[in-house]
């Protein structure tokens, strides 16, 4: 008789335990896929012979030749976040020479281009807080990032800007966004940093600083 209430109660603690577990995993799943980072990117081919206004700096050196930096400013926020990061991928890529590169953003520009993605954008329902990083192309954002913004729904999401750049810092980009997507929760505290300054030691703790500042503005 002992014995069985002994084992019952045992039997008892064990679902138990295995119940608060389950609980804990679903809820972590919950937080952590409510976040996402969507960046764009364009990562250029190094040419320190042919430097001009917006040379070739969006070669991260310090990292590998490949990534741009916007995309490593979206690398830390994944980290910082555990967000789930999506790069955007246009279905004709990019020249990677800065000339070239620049004649292109011109010409999409001048065309009001919107690009196709290559892989599908995630279902943005499943996120509540949405991070959407890009260069500035032209003192303004990428045509790209217009068409992100005039093809999805970010109705009553935190959206939150950032941006890497060569002095224009946002540009006209938050007016773009707010016309584009006046339901969005549009986080107006954006973090921007110069192409010249993304190497430096302290952008992992200047993006750590920017993310515990927004907060109360969530
Ligand atoms: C096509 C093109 C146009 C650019 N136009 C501007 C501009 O108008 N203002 C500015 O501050 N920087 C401008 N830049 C510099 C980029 O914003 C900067 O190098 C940025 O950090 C690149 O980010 P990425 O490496 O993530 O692509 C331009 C760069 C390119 C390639």
């Amino acid at each position: 008789m002992r014995i069985r209430k002994v084992f019952s109660g045992f039997l008892a603690t064990i679902v138990m335990s295995l119940m608060v577990q389950t609980a804990f995993a679903a809820d972590n799943t919950s937080t952590q896929s409510r976040t996402l980072i969507i960046c764009f990117s364009q990562p250029e081919e190094m040419k320190p012979d042919a430097m001009d206004g917006f040379s070739g700096a969006s070669v991260l050196q310090k990292n590998t030749l490949e990534t741009g930096s916007t995309q490593y400013v979206a690398q830390l926020l994944q980290k910082r976040t555990q967000g789930d990061l999506y790069r955007i991928e246009t279905t004709t890529p990019y020249p990677r020479q800065h000339d070239a590169l620049l004649r292109a953003a011109e010409k999409e520009q001048e065309t009001k281009a919107r690009p196709s993605l290559k892989t599908p954008l995630p279902d943005l329902s499943r996120y509540d807080t949405i991070y959407v990083g890009y260069p500035i192309w032209w003192y303004t954002m990428p045509m790209v990032i217009y068409g992100l913004f005039e093809q999805n729904d970010f109705a009553d999401k935190t959206v939150i800007p950032f941006t890497t750049h060569g002095g224009s810092r946002l540009a006209d980009s938050l007016r773009e966004i707010a016309r584009r997507q006046p339901k969005a929760k549009l986080i107006t505290r954006v973090l921007s940093i110069s192409r010249d300054d993304i190497s430096h030691p302290d952008v992992p703790a200047q993006v750590e600083q920017w993310v515990k500042h927004i907060q109360p503005q969530r």
